[in-house]
């Protein structure tokens, strides 16, 4: 299959790529670079020994796109573009509403002028929203989140959800990830944010390769066994390989389907610290801080439907995230 991965660039897509090329698919990315950088394309290559066609565009502008989907026939359109930083959702809503809801519109219009009708979504347990219990499971009203991120990633679920039953040869299965850590095992692939990173595995990679102090953990006293908040990680590559089962479902299938990625596992946060040190053999500094605005205390997949449906399974465990994690901070650092 001819696949066009927007955002494939950046820390999930750059892994499907990977996935998708080792399985003999062809991997089209189109990515603004916004968030991630043109040497990911080199480094896929350096994995796979193929080079995926790249377009350095932006999602939302519609004649970019067109040029992108003339260049080869695209089966099928895996869409990661967005941005995704929770906290600067908040501080900036309208730009996040924008350019996510924007660039799937654009996205799902040009498909449409080229009668693509194929596509795997990016969406988040975050559309789990506060109020329902966990384990989460996908017939749970999935219609409420707690940042402007989170809702772009509702409103699309909606969006698809009402264009499928407008247009019902066509398949949108919308990947709901939870917590993905870890990195490829080559160290040339992870999650390499700007700045200081807001996400929990990319900030113990920057306090153990020394570039950061300590870590905080945010809040000790939720109603968890060690009080520290409970989370659903799952390898990268685990949920690179799930897009391409989705993929492998979408093509003989119709319909709307929101489908779990997860391990069907919570460990808390100090757990997932120790399991660090221990992987790595080494002393992660932290310290216990104030809890962390809209964080919930614990919640985790049921991962039943994956494994029915699509085949697809968790298979690396936490001391495998915790040591390509390391691997790839190490790396980088170094540079
Ligand atoms: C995990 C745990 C923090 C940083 C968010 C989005 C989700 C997805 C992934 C993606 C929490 C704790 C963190 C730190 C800490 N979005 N923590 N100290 O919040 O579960 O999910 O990111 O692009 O949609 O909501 O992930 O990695 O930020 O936090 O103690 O410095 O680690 O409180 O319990 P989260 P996270």
């Amino acid at each position: 299959m001819n696949v066009l991965v927007t955002g494939g660039a950046g820390y999930i897509g750059s892994h499907t790529v990977v996935e998708l090329l080792n399985a003999g698919h062809e991997a089209v990315i189109v990515d603004d670079l916004s968030n991630a950088k043109a040497d990911v394309i080199d480094r896929i290559e350096t994995i796979t020994g193929k080079r995926p066609a790249f377009h350095q565009i932006d999602c939302a502008d519609g004649a970019a796109l067109r040029r992108a989907f003339a260049s080869c026939k695209i089966d099928a359109v895996i869409h990661f573009a967005g941005f995704k930083a929770v906290g600067e959702s908040v501080r900036k809503p309208l730009q996040y509403y924008r350019n996510n809801l924007d660039s799937t519109m654009t996205l799902l219009e040009v498909m449409e002028e080229f009668g693509c009708k194929k596509f795997i979504f990016s969406s988040s347990a975050t559309v789990y929203g506060p109020n329902n219990p966990h384990p989460y499971k996908e017939d749970m009203p999935a219609i409420q989140s707690s940042s402007p991120y989170g809702w772009t990633k509702v409103m699309i679920e909606r969006i698809l959800t009402d264009y499928v039953t407008a247009h019902p040869d066509f398949c949108a299965i919308l990947l709901r990830y939870f917590n993905p850590i870890g990195a490829h095992e080559s160290g040339l692939l992870g999650d390499d944010p700007n700045g200081i990173p807001n996400n929990l595995m990319p900030y113990i990679g920057r306090v153990a390769a020394g570039q950061l102090e300590k870590l905080t953990i945010f809040g000790g006293d939720y109603p968890t066994p060690d009080g520290t908040c409970q989370r659903d990680y799952l390898h990268v590559v685990d949920l690179a390989v799930g897009h391409l089962k989705a993929l492998e479902y979408a093509a003989d299938h119709t319909g709307a389907e929101a489908i779990n990625l997860g391990t069907g596992h919570g460990i808390s946060v100090l757990e997932l610290v120790h399991a660090f040190e221990t992987a790595n053999q080494m002393k992660l500094p932290y310290v216990i801080g104030p809890r962390r605005d809209g964080d919930l205390p614990a919640f985790w997949a049921d991962a039943q439907k994956a494994e029915t449906i699509l085949g697809w399974t968790a298979t690396h465990s936490v001391e495998d995230m915790c040591r390509s994690s390391w691997e790839f901070a190490r790396k980088s650092a170094e540079q």
